[in-house]
C-alpha cells in the first residue's frame, strides 16, 4: 500500500496584487456577467478565456425553463472559444459572480461538470490553462493548472485512446 500526495497551490491574492493582464481578464469576466441570462437562479455569472493571440471569449450562465438545458458561464466561454478558435492555445480562463439576492464574498468555484470539460481542452493543448476565481469582494484565487481542480480526472486516456 502506498498513499499518492495530490497536493496543490492556491494563491490567494488581493485585487491589486492581480497581474495587469489577469486584472484585465478577470474585468472581462465581471462584463460578461452583465448578459447572464439567470431569471432562475438570479446567480449571474461571468467568464473569460484568455487565448495566446490575445483574444478574449466571454461567456455568461444561460438559463432555460427546464433546468439541465441550461449552462454555466465557464462552458458557454470555453465551448465559444473552442467553436470559433479551435486553433488557439487557452492561456487563462476568470469566473466571478454577482447574485441578485446578496453579495458573494467568497471566490466562484466552477462545477464539477465545467471542471471536466475545462480539463479536456488542457489535455487537448498539453499546456496547463490558467484558473482565476473571484467573488465579489474577498480574495481571488489563482490556480496554475484546471488539473488541480479535478484531480484523478477521467480523460481519452481512461477511455485508453489518449496518453494523458
Ligand atoms: N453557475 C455558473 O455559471 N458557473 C459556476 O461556476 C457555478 C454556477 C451557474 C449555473 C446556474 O445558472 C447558476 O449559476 C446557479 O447555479
Amino acid at each position: 500500500m502506498r498513499k499518492l500526495n495530490m497536493d496543490f497551490f492556491v494563491t490567494a491574492m488581493q485585487p491589486e496584487e492581480l497581474s495587469q493582464v489577469d486584472a484585465g481578464l478577470m474585468a472581462a469576466a465581471r462584463e460578461a456577467l452583465e448578459n447572464a441570462y439567470a431569471p432562475y437562479s438570479q446567480f449571474n455569472v461571468g467568464a473569460a478565456v484568455l487565448l495566446a493571440d490575445g483574444t478574449v471569449v466571454r461567456g455568461s450562465n444561460q438559463e432555460n425553463a427546464a433546468y439541465p438545458s441550461g449552462l454555466c458561464a465557464e462552458r458557454t466561454a470555453i465551448f465559444a472559444a473552442g467553436s470559433n478558435y479551435p486553433n488557439q492555445r487557452i492561456v487563462a480562463v476568470a469566473v466571478t459572480a454577482r447574485p441578485a439576492h446578496s453579495p458573494v464574498c467568497v471566490a466562484v468555484s466552477p462545477c464539477g461538470a465545467c471542471r471536466q470539460v475545462m480539463l479536456e481542452y488542457e489535455v487537448k493543448q498539453n499546456q496547463p490553462i490558467r484558473f482565476l476565481m473571484q467573488g465579489e469582494n474577498g480574495e481571488t484565487y489563482l490556480l496554475d493548472s484546471v488539473e488541480c481542480l479535478l484531480p484523478l480526472k477521467f480523460s481519452a486516456a481512461s477511455l485508453g485512446i489518449g496518453k494523458t
